[in-house]
């Protein structure tokens, strides 16, 4: 695989603004060269690093094609729920045609097992046959990184780790709360063509410096190795980089 880049900002606020940048060049080179955007989004404070993108006169929303990586169990309009975020935080602000956004919807499903089958099948329709693609490309994945280095709901020692056949899958036992969350798999987060993560602030020093300087620990997030041709980033602020040795 590509070796990871490694970004560090001053602030937030120009971090913000370089990401809106890198954001608007993907979805040019994407709908150049096949008239769609595929990207998914995480939770946390994911959605308001996203801001750089209100008013961008560059962002051609009608080509756009959002997904979840990971999605809390609960209604939509809970204060939990990852697309509640990405709406008030982005999507209320911009032009977006509301059917581009695919959100886990638990109003007439919530078996846990009928909710992923039904994201992946999603997923199958975007992505053509799962059978002729065997993973979904994305074009861009947004990724946070929790303290505990778990990245979508992919968390330390947890058996989703050694998943390598379901694009979807569900878990119950969140350390995390809420505990019922569905989740990307690490095949379909490896086959995008860019991943990037976003970490900012001190509390990111230790697992940061574990998943860049010493990846073999393999934290939740060092797992995120995209296959080649595949790009992973790493845009950090000054205060969560300020351990690491890489590169
Ligand atoms: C969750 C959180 C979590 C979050 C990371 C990074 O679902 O429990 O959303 O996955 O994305 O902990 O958090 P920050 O982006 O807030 O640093």
């Amino acid at each position: 695989p590509n070796a990871p880049v490694l970004i560090t900002f001053p602030d937030t606020d120009v971090l913000v603004r370089d990401l809106a940048t890198f954001i608007a060049k993907a979805q040019r080179d994407s709908i150049d060269r096949k008239g769609r955007f595929t990207i998914a989004l995480s939770g946390g404070t994911l959605p308001d690093m996203l801001k750089g993108l209100i008013g961008n006169r560059h962002i051609k929303w009608n080509h756009w094609q959002v997904y979840y990586v990971d999605e809390r169990v609960v209604p939509l309009d809970h204060p939990d729920s990852n697309h509640r975020a990405c709406v008030e935080a982005l999507f209320s602000k911009v032009p977006i045609p509301q059917e581009n956004i695919h959100a886990i919807d638990t109003t007439y499903l919530n078996d846990l097992e009928e909710l992923s089958d039904a994201y992946e099948k999603d997923l199958i329709r975007e992505f053509a046959q799962k059978d002729a693609a065997r993973f979904p490309v994305f074009d861009l994945i947004l990724l946070g990184m929790g303290p505990d280095g778990h990245t979508a709901s992919l968390f330390p020692g947890h058996e989703l780790l050694t998943e390598e056949d379901r694009w979807v899958a569900y878990i119950e036992d969140s350390p995390k709360p809420p505990p019922q969350r569905i989740t990307f798999t690490y095949p379909v987060i490896n086959h995008a063509a860019r991943v990037v993560f976003v970490a900012t602030g001190a509390g990111k020093v230790d697992t940061l410096q574990s998943v860049l300087d010493r990846p073999a620990e393999g934290l939740p997030a060092a797992r995120v190795k995209p296959v080649f041709p595949g790009q992973l980033y790493w845009f950090v602020d000054e205060a969560a980089a300020s351990k690491v040795a890489y590169p």
